[in-house]
Order: C-alpha cells, then sequence, then structure tokens
C-alpha cells in the first residue's frame, strides 16, 4: 500500500523507483545521488489530501488519547504515509517542542518576534527522534533485525532508544574521542553495540557504507530519505503553532545538511498543498572550521563541495563531507536563505546568551543565534521579521561544554580575544566557599556585584550575646 503511496526519486538524475528497491546505501544505481520521498498522488486530483480537512484532523489529533496521535510526526501521518501499516510505527512520543520567545536577544537585537523551536525537546534530547521514528518504523516493517549509523553521537543515541523500543538491535561507529559524553552514555544505556573508531565522522561513513553492502543492516545515517520525512514535520509543528503563517526567516545548524534539506521540503510540499501560502527563507550556519557548503557558495554558487578536515568544539556538526549538501544547497537557493558560518568565539557567547534566557542547547545549536547576529549586523534581516531559530540539541548532551566555558578554560587565547568582552558578564563558574552562612553570604555579595539585580538586602547578623 504505501509503496503505491509513495516512490524514491534520485535527486540527481530524477529516477524514480519503488521504495523496496533502494539499494542498502540508498544512492542511485545510476548517478550516485540521494533519494527523496515523493508521493504520485498529491498530484492526481481525488487524491490529494484536502488542506482544511487535514488542519481540523490535526489539531483534534492533539485530544485523542491514541498512541499514535501522541507523537508530534505521527500526528501529521497524512503527510508520511511511508509505512504499509501504521501500526508499525515505533513512537517514544517525539515532537511536539516548544517555540520559545526569546526576549533578551530579540532586545538587543532589535527583533520582536525572535523565537527558538527547541527540538533538543525530543525524547533522547535532539532532533534526531522526529527522523528516527519514521526512517526505523520502515525498517521494521521491511523484516530488519539489526540498524546502524555512523554519528557524531545524536543520531546513534536516537536509533539506540528507537531500536531497542522496537526489539532490534543496533550497531553504531563513533570517531573515537570527538563525541559528547552525554551522547555516548545514551548509546550504551539503549543497548547499542558501539564502536568508536579511530577516524573522523566522515571516516566512520566511509566504514559504515561497506558494512551495510556485506550485511543485512539497515542504514539509518540520513541518506535514507525516511529520515527526512519525520524531520520535516518540525515545520508542519511551527505552522500550525503560528495558525498557518510561516516566520519569515528560520536559521539551522548544518552538518551534514540532512535536516535543512528536511525543513525545507516540509514547507515546499505544505505550499504545494495549500497549507500555506508562502515558505520562509531558510539560512544554513556552519562552524567555521566544519564549514564546506559556506565555501562552496562562496566559491562557485553551491554548484560543487570541496570536503574539508572538520574542526570544531560543536561535535555534532563536525563533517567535512556533508551527504545532503545539495539538497541543502537547493533549499537555501529556492527560499533565499543564506549558508555563512561562525567562530568558536561567537558560538560559545551564543550559548551562553541563550542560557541566560533559560534556554539550554548544545554548541551546536548555537551557531543559530551567532548566525543570526551576523545577519543583523550587516542589515540582511529587518526588526520587522518574524525569525525562529531552530535549537537541535539538548544542553545535558555536552555538559562539558558549559563547564569549561564557564571556567574559561573552553577557547584558546586566540579565540577568546575578539570576544573577550562579551564573554566576561557571561561567565559564572561555581565558587568553592566554607560551609558557613557567613561565608556564603560574603561570596552572594562579591558576586552580585557586577550584576543588573543586586545582591538581596541582608538583615543586619545577629548580635552574639
Ligand atoms: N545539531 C545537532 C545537535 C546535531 O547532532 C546535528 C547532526 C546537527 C545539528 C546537524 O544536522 O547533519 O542534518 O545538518 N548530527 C549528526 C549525528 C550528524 O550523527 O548526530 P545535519
Amino acid at each position: 500500500m504505501s509503496d503505491n503511496l509513495h516512490q524514491l526519486r534520485c535527486f540527481g538524475c530524477g529516477q524514480r523507483i519503488r521504495g523496496d528497491q533502494a539499494g542498502p546505501n540508498f544512492r542511485c544505481a545510476d548517478c550516485g545521488d540521494l533519494f527523496e520521498v515523493e508521493y504520485p498522488g498529491w498530484s492526481r486530483v481525488g487524491d490529494r489530501p484536502n488542506a482544511g480537512a487535514l488542519k481540523w484532523l490535526w489539531r483534534e489529533r492533539r485530544l485523542s488519547n491514541e498512541k499514535l496521535d501522541h507523537s508530534g510526526v505521527w500526528r501529521f501521518r497524512e503527510l508520511l504515509p511511508i509505512l504499509e501499516n501504521f501500526d508499525h510505527a515505533v513512537t517514544l512520543r517525539e515532537g511536539n517542542t516548544p517555540l520559545y520567545h526569546l526576549p533578551l536577544a530579540a532586545r538587543s537585537l532589535g527583533i520582536d518576534a525572535l523565537f527558538a523551536k527547541h527540538q533538543g525537546m525530543n525524547p533522547t534530547g535532539s532532533f534526531k527522534d522526529t527522523g528516527m521514528t519514521s526512517a526505523l518504523s520502515v525498517a521494521r516493517e521491511r523484516g530488519f533485525e539489526w540498524v546502524a549509523c555512523a554519528s557524531t553521537g545524536n543520531t546513534s543515541a536516537a536509533m539506540a532508544a528507537y531500536a531497542a523500543r522496537a526489539g532490534m538491535r543496533s550497531l553504531v561507529l563513533i570517531p573515537q574521542g570527538k563525541i559528547a559524553w552525554g551522547k555516548l552514555s545514551q548509546a550504551m544505556d539503549y543497548g547499542a553495540v558501539t564502536c568508536q573508531l579511530e577516524t573522523d565522522f566522515d571516516g566512520c561513513v566511509r566504514v559504515l557504507t561497506r558494512i551495510v553492502e556485506q550485511a543485512p543492516i539497515y542504514l539509518l545515517n540520513s541518506v535514507n530519505p525516511y529520515r527526512l520525512e519525520g524531520q520535516k514535520t518540525p515545520a508542519l509543528e511551527l505552522a500550525e503553532a503560528m495558525d498557518w503563517n510561516v516566520p519569515d526567516h528560520i536559521l539551522v545548524p548544518g552538518g551534514n545538511l540532512a535536516n535543512s534539506s528536511a525543513l525545507g521540503k516540509g514547507f515546499r510540499e505544505m505550499k504545494e498543498l495549500g497549507l500555506i501560502t508562502r515558505v520562509p527563507r531558510i539560512t544554513v550556519v556552519q562552524a567555521a572550521g566544519s564549514a564546506p557548503l559556506v565555501h562552496s557558495f562562496a566559491a562557485n554558487g553551491g554548484q560543487a563541495l570541496e570536503p574539508v578536515e572538520a574542526q570544531t568544539r560543536a561535535t555534532a556538526i563536525r563533517i567535512g563531507n556533508p551527504a545532503s549538501w545539495r539538497k541543502a544547497a537547493q533549499v537555501i537557493r529556492e527560499t533565499g536563505g543564506w549558508c555563512l558560518d561562525v567562530s568558536e568565539g561567537e558560538i560559545a557567547v551564543a550559548k551562553a546568551e541563550l542560557g541566560r534566557e533559560g534556554i539550554g542547547s548544545e554548541p551546536a545549536s548555537a551557531v543559530t543565534l551567532a548566525g543570526l547576529k551576523q545577519l543583523v549586523a550587516d542589515g540582511r534581516i529587518a526588526s520587522s521579521e518574524t525569525v525562529v531559530l531552530l535549537l537541535t540539541g539538548h544542553t545535558l548532551k555536552d555538559a562539558d561544554y558549559t563547564i569549561d566555558f564557564h571556567r574559561g578554560t573552553l577557547l584558546t587565547e586566540a579565540e577568546s580575544a575578539p570576544v573577550e568582552a562579551a564573554m566576561q558578564p557571561l561567565r559564572r563558574n561555581a565558587v568553592a566557599v566554607e560551609a558557613t552562612p557567613e561565608a556564603v553570604l560574603s561570596a552572594l555579595r562579591s558576586v552580585a556585584q557586577s550584576d543588573e539585580i543586586p545582591a538581596p538586602q541582608l538583615a543586619p547578623a545577629p548580635q552574639a550575646h
């Protein structure tokens, strides 16, 4: 049934195949490019979903007690008919993530309508859950027992959790010493076979591609087009939350470049189906040490990409040879967005500034705020625009990064020099204090001295008789 509803179209040569005809590495046999899921029925009058009815149905489902309706992905299942039977869906109640206003950043940037869509509030703490529920459900329905991914950490955490829920086994390849502990601990907890390889993310991808060609293991990296079907649903959530108006501009972190592609697909499909009347600009922000798409736009308008050896402390996006770059480049071009990079110092400051708003995120997410500051500074975003930052990971994924920032040990001198003035007031190192009320009160006075809100007025100490 679903194979009649959906087909795979090669992004490079346009060849169409049935869903079950894709090879194990999800590359086109003719041109080697990636596939995209498409739904031929949507272009046939009569089979095309009705926009008004869908809006009503999706809203009704928010009050439903059905397990599938509690998922922020499967609540929109009419737009991702990729399963033969939706009872096969493996869900951890992903999606339904909050949209937060950011009043402090809004004030300092002069943009009133500035929001963060926090995908780090998913069950395993990252946006990967939305794509994992869709692609792993396909794997289960097609009878696979093993799934695998190469990962900078979040994909592996999500895959391991969903595989465990489905009673399946999972194999994780991660670059030795280059992922945050929180993520590694999750893969272990959820029972994945975890191999740390002495290479980078791109090396892990190369090894895994060979493995899935030799063994019946289902590949769950984002070259798998079913991942993107789940990852497009935050676009639907956003549009719904804004009463089917879309923001003017969305900023997304860029690593392997699937997420920006997925969101672009979500908005494009909503427009085709008449759910929205226009699409937002989508801008991709990369870390300066891992910015092959930025280089590609500068060199040739995003037509060819030269891989780089990736470096950044935002380990989630430490990727030098992004698989989905062509798809992302098209989304940027189609929507009129930009592709820009931000320095290690800018990322650190932006993350701490979000923290000051009570919004924790991992460093890879904070590139969005750092990128927005650049766009505002050079006049590419106007104060009247509605802007959404896509935050991708939870702050507890990489607590070491945060602690190093507040201790002042995160950056090298060269990295911190340009942002030192911005960093100083944001740092809050924990202070070692003697275990007496006097010592704590004295620490409070000295630490609070430089704050906007002064230390509390203290009653004079009681006199000893
Ligand atoms: N933000 C976070 C927190 C991520 O974990 C990733 C990717 C991205 C942004 C970039 O998304 O790759 O779709 O452009 N993490 C992958 C992983 C690669 O293995 O967890 P992208």
